[in-house]
């Protein structure tokens, strides 16, 4: 029987009929610590020793049950500790931001002032010897391995506007190129390039003539291409304090950026595309002078206005072909099956790559459904899946190499899954070749872990 041990609980009003605070989107009131023996069936790959991290967000409180969205939620961390064939314990914490310090009264961060109060809700991962949890709004959150909150984290002063939560980290230099985009602008984006001790090197001021939201990036190890799609800002949602206030113009500005990396300030190249947005790149590599990426194109999403909940096209992996000779975006459809959160080998992150995963996304009742998976032939442009049973649903498959493992396909995919039927969730280990149905190995958990977004595994040699 696991053990037990609570701290922190909360009292988030679950009130009303808003889908994101039901089901597995509903936060959980409670901090805990639980340790093994869990229920296993199968067997756990003995060579995962390491802390699997995922974010997403738990609303603390909920100042208006109608008009809640799952995208301002509090961050709240899950660490779960793999260790010779075992999991060792889990636990749970939510994010100490001046947000949470706000709502229920948490000690404020250590660090620097931040321009909103916002969330951490989006990413965790291992940069510079440290734990930083992002989000797109606001500067990231150093965390300690037991996912304790230890301060805004501003690169020794060099960090001074919100940074996003998909920076791409070269596997080769340990360098991160980063990006952000400012409300508060202009400029309305930066560019940074980052040492891999976790300093600014440089800034790139990208002259966007008003805000729009940016995700993610595709990144080459020698190029960077922005997306500068119409998701803007919409000053009659800000007014009326909606708390994602973007709204998708289909007769607005849609091109995207190229900068060479190499050094600050060059002129960026613009190259027109089709209205759409992009959330999330697979991955992106330089084919000569041409950067390509595979990415989850979306005709149409945060299509609202006011008083409307948000509508959104289902994505469609394509590959975009943008070269420096051309005017347009190159676009291909790689495969039509809805997915997103993409994942790759962090080995090849920016380089010409063989293999991606994915979770199956679907409309059930107008809300996110998380179906199964899909594994990406970056070659073919092919896909295998996984359909998880009705009472299954799937998050983000993160890749794990194995330790004799010689390409990005020789690993391990470990997601978390929710089952209606206990109402709780199971860490989930899946051979990343084999890409069967019937995973390596499914861990019981004795909690439930809502719906999130994204997570890393660190390696035990990265934390201890
Ligand atoms: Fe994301």
């Amino acid at each position: 029987m696991a053990r037990a041990e609570a701290f922190l609980t909360t009292t988030a009003p679950l009130a009303g009929s808003n889908p994101y605070l039901m089901g597995n989107f509903r936060p959980v009131v409670e901090e805990t610590v639980r340790t093994g023996p869990f229920t296993v069936e199968g067997a756990i790959p003995p060579d995962l020793n390491g802390l699997l991290l995922r974010n997403g967000p738990n609303p603390a409180v909920v100042q208006n049950s109608d008009t809640y969205h799952w995208f301002s939620g509090d961050g709240m961390l899950h660490g779960l500790e793999l260790r010779d064939g075992a999991l060792l314990g889990y636990r749970n914490r939510f994010v100490r931001t001046r947000m949470l310090a706000d709502e229920i009264g948490t000690m404020s961060p250590r660090g620097p002032r931040e321009a909103i109060n916002g969330p951490a809700n989006t990413n965790v991962i291992s940069f510079a010897n440290r734990i930083l949890v992002l989000v797109e709004s606001g500067l990231p959150h150093r965390m300690t391995p037991d996912l304790e909150t230890v301060c805004v984290e501003d690169f020794d002063g060099t960090l001074a506007s919100p940074m996003t939560a998909h920076p791409k980290i070269d596997p080769e230099t340990g360098a991160m190129a980063a990006f952000g985009y400012d409300p508060f602008g202009p400029p309305y984006l930066r560019y940074h390039e980052i040492t891999p001790e976790g300093k600014i090197v440089w800034t790139t001021a990208i002259d966007l003539p008003s805000c729009v939201m940016i995700h993610d990036a595709m990144v080459s190890a020698t190029q960077i291409g922005f997306f500068d799609l119409p998701v803007g800002l919409d000053a009659e949602l800000a007014m009326a304090g909606v708390a994602l206030p973007f709204r998708f113009d289909p007769e607005g500005r849609s091109r995207v950026g190229l900068l060479d990396r190499g050094t600050p300030g060059e002129r960026v190249q613009w190259l027109s595309v089709e209205p759409c947005y992009v959330f999330h790149v697979v991955n992106a590599f330089d084919d000569g002078a041409d950067l390509v990426a595979d990415l989850y194109c979306y005709d149409r999403t945060f299509d609202t206005g006011m008083g409307r909940l948000l509508g959104s096209a289902l994505p469609r992996l394509e590959r975009w072909r943008m070269s420096p000779t051309a005017t347009a975006v190159h676009r291909t459809v790689l495969d039509d099956l809805p997915a997103e959160f993409p994942r790759i080998d962090d080995a090849m992150a920016g380089r010409p790559y063989a293999h991606g995963y994915a979770t199956q996304i679907a409309r059930r009742d107008g809300l996110d459904a998380f179906p199964g998976y899909v594994k990406i032939n970056a070659d073919h442009g092919t896909v295998a899946r996984i359909d998880l049973p009705d009472h299954l649903q799937a998050s983000e498959p993160i890749f794990v190499r194995a330790s004799d493992g010689k390409t990005d396909e020789e690993g391990w995919l470990l997601a978390v899954e929710y089952d209606r039927t206990s109402d709780s969730s199971d860490l989930v280990i899946y051979d990343a070749h084999a890409f069967s149905a019937k995973p390596e190995a499914r861990i019981h958990l004795p909690v439930r872990i809502p719906f999130g977004f994204h997570g890393a595994y660190l390696d035990a040699g990265h934390f201890n």
